[in-house]
């Protein structure tokens, strides 16, 4: 049996739908109002577990046939929960051993969500039978079309230490290393100390004395991954056991650290986010794309769903401020130009009670004489007019490595420095997105070679296959970049002997001896940030033509780089460093190879992305007219380019064509602040083109 289509002939409209918090007499009114807003998708009953099943092995599905039936009715689709994200109060009185303990041994509380042990006999079988529970009922209803498994794996709880986890641990390790003298070679435990004689011995890395052994918790951040895949594992097969026809979900957190999505991308039939940028935030925008990017890259270019988003406040940080007017419909077709062929929110109908009553929602507390309610309805009937762009896809330039197992190592401590990771990876793909380049994320061990560009910040664990894949795009023509603390350790966290960089020194012609980390305040992990600028970090001046006359800024980082075959492009002019590469490039095979060893700030990281462009032969879209005061965001799919003002003034477009949403002549349209544009049709590009068959090239507008 082929699974059904996953998404209908306009995008999806809708979100989470939780009737059981209200009285019936009111869903009549929900139903009618989501007709009016063009709902046509809804997610049911992810909190529900507590009155889907009362009592061990008692199910009350009467009201779930009711609230079902009724969407049914309506015409609304439903994406069902299979309820298991928090586990009732009388499953953790009956199996307390699956409450979920921390590293430092405090076994949490129930009565709040997500109070389970992942690896927990008992909750893993409870959690298949509501399951198949749930699909033995409604697997047929007319009104299904998509399982949603869970939810927001490992958002409160990724990480168990309890001894059932202990447990899981052991066996994981033993089918990765088999013998216990392995696992010693690759923990090198002949430090400190640790030498194992067996499995037995071995527990999490719980509250230590002093560091723990970094390849341990290396390994206990993939397993808890794997873990929580298991718990996902083992409700699918239920679900396609049941219903072999139906789609699966779960829904993703855009860059969430504690999950490695790329293991998990290929078992989830539909890829589905939840994504909460801070409108307090003036980046947000520039982070989100990152996120999106990262969501159709994991599918591998297919259609994805955008499952959470806010209409206006979060509550869950300490000051909540609202999406500014316009705000929520930008944000939206920045999804839908990404490749999302669906636009859902937490929730339909704000709450009343509970502890995220001052969430915003689709309806909010004050009802349908509202700004949000307004905003709601004007996207749902803009996007039931989209149908045309429903599978189109978004085609990229550029591709940048992000690599979960190099996030986890690079942000522990023992380290010449512990860094944020993503502060490392947000900048290179913030700068591209402004120059108006679309970027696919890779793990960096897949084939690259269609790139034009290919951006690899530190790579801290590069495995042989990841040095292979980059080196082979630099041969091949791509103009490949490379950032500091790459190829510093393998994937057992050995330090690389001979020179730091691993199998990528023959690649750009350098090694590094020593890292030279500048004293001072650091980013740390948070937000997306996408500017190092945007703490007070240290900094060292750099000279080199490629950032102009002046010296510039490297922040935060130093090394001393040894050149074997390439040329240096800019200097380190003080410190200890002085004198010393700060930036290199060899011409490899049909491409380069640059090499960056310190960091930089927005306008030169910028910059040095340009060269990268000019060097691709890579024609950037630029389709308006003055862009000052922010960032415009400039996506093609399908034949249609969509330009996003997130800036804070107004825009003129210099492009030819319609605006979908408005059917004006795109020339010289005026898009203000928030406001969108869909313009088509726009000559398809193609993927992979290179310099000499570029085709989205589009003459610049004169300023
Ligand atoms: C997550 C959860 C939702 C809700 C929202 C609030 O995305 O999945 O249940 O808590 O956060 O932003």
């Amino acid at each position: 049996m082929t699974l059904r289509p996953a998404f209908a002939d306009t995008p999806w409209f809708g979100g989470d739908y939780n009737p059981e918090q209200w009285p019936e007499e009111v869903w009549e009114e929900d139903v009618e109002l989501m007709r009016s807003a063009g709902v046509n998708l809804v997610t049911v009953g992810v909190f529900a577990w507590s009155l889907l099943e009362p009592e061990e092995g008692r199910y009350e599905f009467g009201w779930l046939d009711r609230a079902l039936d009724l969407l049914h009715a309506n015409g609304v689709r439903v994406d069902l929960a299979t309820a298991t994200a928090a586990p009732p109060p009388w499953f953790s009185e009956s199996y307390p051993e699956s409450l979920p303990v921390t590293v430092d041994g405090v076994r949490l509380s129930p009565g709040s969500r997500q109070a389970y042990c992942p690896s927990s006999p008992a909750y893993r079988s409870a959690a298949r039978r509501l399951a198949r529970a749930l699909a033995e009922r409604y697997g047929s209803h007319p009104a299904v079309v998509m399982w949603h498994v869970n939810n927001e794996y490992g958002c409160h709880v990724s990480r168990c230490y309890c001894d059932e986890s202990a447990a899981s641990f052991r066996r994981w390790l033993k089918a990765k290393y088999e013998t216990i003298g392995s696992l010693n070679a690759a923990w090198g435990t002949a430090f400190w100390s640790q030498s194992y004689g067996s499995f037995e011995q071995i527990l999490p890395p719980r509250a230590t004395p002093a560091f723990p052994n970094p390849t341990q918790s290396l390994d206990f951040d993939r397993f808890s991954s794997d873990e929580l895949l298991a718990c996902f594992l083992e409700e699918k097969a239920v679900l396609r056991d049941v219903t072999p026809d139906i789609p699966v979900t779960t829904n993703f957190m855009g860059t969430f650290r504690n999950v490695d999505y790329w293991t998990w991308a290929p078992h989830v039939d539909v890829i589905s986010d939840d994504l909460y940028p801070d409108p307090a935030d003036p980046d947000a925008a520039r982070g989100a794309a990152l996120a999106r990017d990262l969501m159709r890259s994991l599918g591998r270019g297919k259609p994805w769903l955008l499952m959470e988003q806010s209409t206006a406040a979060v509550n869950m940080r300490p000051v909540n401020v609202p999406k500014a007017p316009g705000q929520l419909r930008a944000l939206s077709y920045q999804a839908i130009a990404r490749g999302a062929d669906g636009i859902c929110f937490f929730q339909w109908r704000q709450s009343a009670a509970g502890a995220e009553k001052f969430h915003s929602a689709m309806l909010p507390h004050a009802g349908t004489e509202t700004r949000i309610w307004r905003e709601v309805v004007r996207l749902g009937s803009e996007l039931g007019e989209l149908g045309d762009l429903v599978g189109a896809s978004t085609q990229a330039h550029a591709a940048l490595v992000f690599d979960w197992d190099s996030r986890w190592a690079i942000e522990q401590t023992g380290l010449p420095a512990t860094s944020n990771y993503l502060a490392l990876v947000a900048p290179w793909h913030a700068a591209l997105t402004e120059a108006g380049l679309t970027v696919d994320l890779t793990r960096g061990d897949e084939d690259l070679t269609a790139y034009p560009i290919v951006i690899v910040p530190s790579l801290f664990v590069l495995t042989d296959a990841q040095a292979k894949a980059i080196d082979a795009a630099a041969r091949a023509g791509s103009v490949v970049l490379v950032t500091s603390q790459t190829g510093v350790v393998d994937e057992n966290l050995h330090a690389r002997l001979g020179g730091y960089l691993g199998g990528l020194q023959q690649t750009l012609g350098v090694w590094i001896e020593e890292f030279w980390p500048l004293g001072g305040a650091w980013a740390r992990p948070g937000a997306i940030p996408v500017a190092p600028e945007s703490t007070v970090a240290p900094t060292v001046r750099v000279r080199g033509s490629v950032f102009g006359p002046e010296a510039i800024d490297g922040v935060e980082w130093s090394e001393s780089v040894h050149v074997r075959d390439a040329t240096v492009r800019a200097v380190f002019e003080e410190g200890h460093l002085s004198g010393w590469p700060a930036l290199t490039r060899k011409a490899h095979g049909a491409g380069a190879a640059w090499y960056l060893a310190t960091r930089l700030g927005r306008r030169d990281t910028a910059a040095l992305v340009a060269q990268l462009i000019a060097e691709s032969g890579v024609h950037v879209r630029t389709p308006f007219i003055d862009g000052e005061g922010g960032f415009v965001e400039t996506v093609q799919r399908g034949d249609t380019l969509f330009v996003i003002n997130h800036g804070t003034t107004a825009v003129t477009l210099g492009e030819e064509g319609t605006d979908l949403l408005s059917n004006a002549d795109s020339l010289g349209l005026v898009i203000e602040p928030q406001g969108v544009a869909l313009i088509a049709p726009m000559e398809a590009c193609l993927a992979g083109f290179r310099a000499t068959d570029s085709v989205i090239a589009s003459a610049p507008m004169p300023k």
